[in-house]
């Protein structure tokens, strides 16, 4: 927003005569920490709009935490108090750079956070990674998340029977585990209902987890491999030679690794001990794998090649993978891709092609990574600011400590007063853009209306997956609430 003019009287930013107005771009867990950060500054008045280019709030928690971890999704209840403060509101179904642009936003907040995340996939760069049945986590996790964008995507669970999950983090065990499931163990969930009879048709028998490093590096929690261990149904099978540690491990183990690194190797060495097991259903650890192709035929997957390698620990002596030119060849029928998220670039906001974020000092937007010299007004929350790593509640004290520099920064600004019918003003231009915006309001009303619908099916919830339609909806509970 634009500073006073001379003659008019300035007043102090944040205070409750000139109250600081902040827009929020993203209604995930690092947009809502920010806002509850900013509602809880000392002395501060702040009005706060949060953005979402879906009609639906909250990120990755809708649309990205398995529908089989219902109790993780109960955080939105803190999401619910903070939208609740009288000077919240969300204008979901608008997209940054496209239904509004920087600059229309910086004319009418005084401060802009981005919280939009890492909403694409990191590539490998390895031949066959377009052949059809190789697919990234981001598409599957959309899908049976019931996600807009990913509702037109088909995983061939009809016929494939031998799947590679590559990747050994967190988004690698859900996708397993979800594969691994019997349906009956998730029909009770919100999982999207065409999700759920896909993968009641599923023919899979045999789940490879590739992890390019050992065991101990794993990058997996303790509690998601022990549940990957203990899906019904499903044995999940670790070679006993696999943990088996080298000497580089054992040291690592000893001097810089995390503690989930032992409890992890100790659960994989108790199901090392366990064998085949005995059912048709099995999850096969493998270590020290990287893919480094995949074959075809008539342009879909049929098969993965794997170099193995061995640990060598780089100059801070953590281990890392090295090649040792042995290959074996596995024939796969589907390949998920679960080597991590990455961000996209949105119109007039830095990017950082490199890294995949936008470039930041502490939270403070630059215009490259490098430079020290913050874009006055433009700050960077959650995935968007350090990458796709961290669990939801990594990105409260991440978003606090952004607002914390936004704070300092404010501290010694004073602005004009505002004009009259300020707070309209943002609603006036998405009209003058042609933007349906989704308020929270709607979007309690589409809430109430998807638990209902799942009720019916005796599920959590039964998810709207298309956008018209979400809007269709919110636009028909909006007359019918008018009375
Ligand atoms: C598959 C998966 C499962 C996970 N499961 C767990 C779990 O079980 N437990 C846990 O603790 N953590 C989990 N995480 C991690 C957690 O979800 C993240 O730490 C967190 O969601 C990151 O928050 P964020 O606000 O930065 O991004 P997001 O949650 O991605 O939110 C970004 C928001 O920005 C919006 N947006 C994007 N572009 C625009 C635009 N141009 N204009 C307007 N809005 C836009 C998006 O629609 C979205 O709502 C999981 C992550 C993934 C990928
Ligand atoms: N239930 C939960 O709590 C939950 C669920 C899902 C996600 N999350 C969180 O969300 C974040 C993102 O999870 P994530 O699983 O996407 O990322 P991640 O934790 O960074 O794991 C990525 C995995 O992919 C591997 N990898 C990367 N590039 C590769 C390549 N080219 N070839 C082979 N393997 C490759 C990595 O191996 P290296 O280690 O060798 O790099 C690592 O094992 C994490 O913080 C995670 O904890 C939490």
């Amino acid at each position: 927003m634009t500073e006073s003019s001379p003659g008019q009287t300035e007043l102090p930013l944040g205070s409750a005569e000139r109250p600081l107005w902040v827009a929020v771009v993203g209604s995930g867990p690092s947009g809502f920490y920010a806002v509850d950060a900013l509602f809880k500054a000392e002395g501060r008045t702040v009005h706060c709009d949060v953005f979402d280019r879906l009609p639906t709030p909250f990120g990755l928690v809708r649309g990205g935490v398995a529908p089989d971890h219902q109790k993780i999704k109960s955080v939105i209840a803190a999401y619910e108090r903070t939208a609740a403060h009288p000077r919240f509101r969300f204008f979901g179904h608008v997209r940054l750079g496209r239904d509004v642009t920087v600059e229309q936003l910086r004319s009418i907040y005084d401060c802009v956070i981005y919280a939009f995340g890492n909403e694409s996939d990191r590539k490998m760069g390895v031949e066959g990674e377009e052949l059809r049945g190789v697919h990234s986590a981001t598409a599957f996790v959309g899908w049976y998340n019931g996600h807009p964008d990913f509702q037109d995507e088909s995983f061939d669970l009809d016929s494939a029977r031998r799947v590679a999950v590559i990747g050994n983090g967190n988004v690698a065990m859900d996708v397993t585990r979800i594969l691994a499931k019997r349906p009956a163990a998730l029909e009770e969930t919100d999982i999207a209902g065409a999700a759920l009879d896909a993968l009641a048709e599923s023919k899979v028998e045999e789940i490879l987890l590739l992890g390019r490093r050992g065991p101990a590096q794993a990058a997996f929690s303790p509690k998601e491999i022990q549940e990957v261990c203990a899906v019904e149904g499903c044995d999940t099978v670790v070679e006993p030679a696999d943990v088996d540690l080298d000497p580089i491990s054992r040291d690592w183990l000893e001097k810089d690794a995390p503690p989930a690194a032992t409890k992890n190797l100790d659960i994989l060495v108790e199901q090392s001990k366990r064998g085949e097991g005995t059912h048709d259903r099995k999850v096969r650890c493998r270590f020290l794998v990287s893919p480094v192709s995949f074959g075809g035929e008539a342009g879909r997957v049929t098969s993965i090649r794997l170099e193995h390698g061995r640990l060598e620990a780089d100059a801070h002596g953590t281990p890392r993978a090295r090649g040792t030119g042995e290959f074996t060849d596995e024939p796969v029928d589907l390949v998920f891709k679960a080597i991590g998220y990455r961000g996209v670039p949105i119109a007039g906001v830095p990017f950082d092609e490199d890294w995949g974020i936008v470039p930041n000092v502490g939270g403070r937007v630059v215009k490259e990574r490098g430079s020290e010299e913050p874009t006055p007004g433009e700050y960077v929350v959650g995935w968007a600011k350090r990458g796709p790593t961290g669990l939801i509640g990594t990105n409260n004290a991440d978003s606090k400590a952004t607002v914390a520099s936004l704070l300092e920064d404010i501290a010694v600004r004073h602005a004009a007063p505002l004009p009259a019918g300020h707070e309209h003003r943002i609603e006036a231009l998405l009209e003058e853009n042609g933007v349906e915006f989704v308020t929270y309001d709607d979007w309690k009303r589409l809430d109430a209306y998807e638990v209902e619908r799942g009720k019916e099916k005796g599920k959590a919830r039964e998810k709207v997956t298309s956008v018209e339609e979400m809007v269709a909806i919110v636009r028909r509970l909006r007359v019918a609430a008018r009375g």
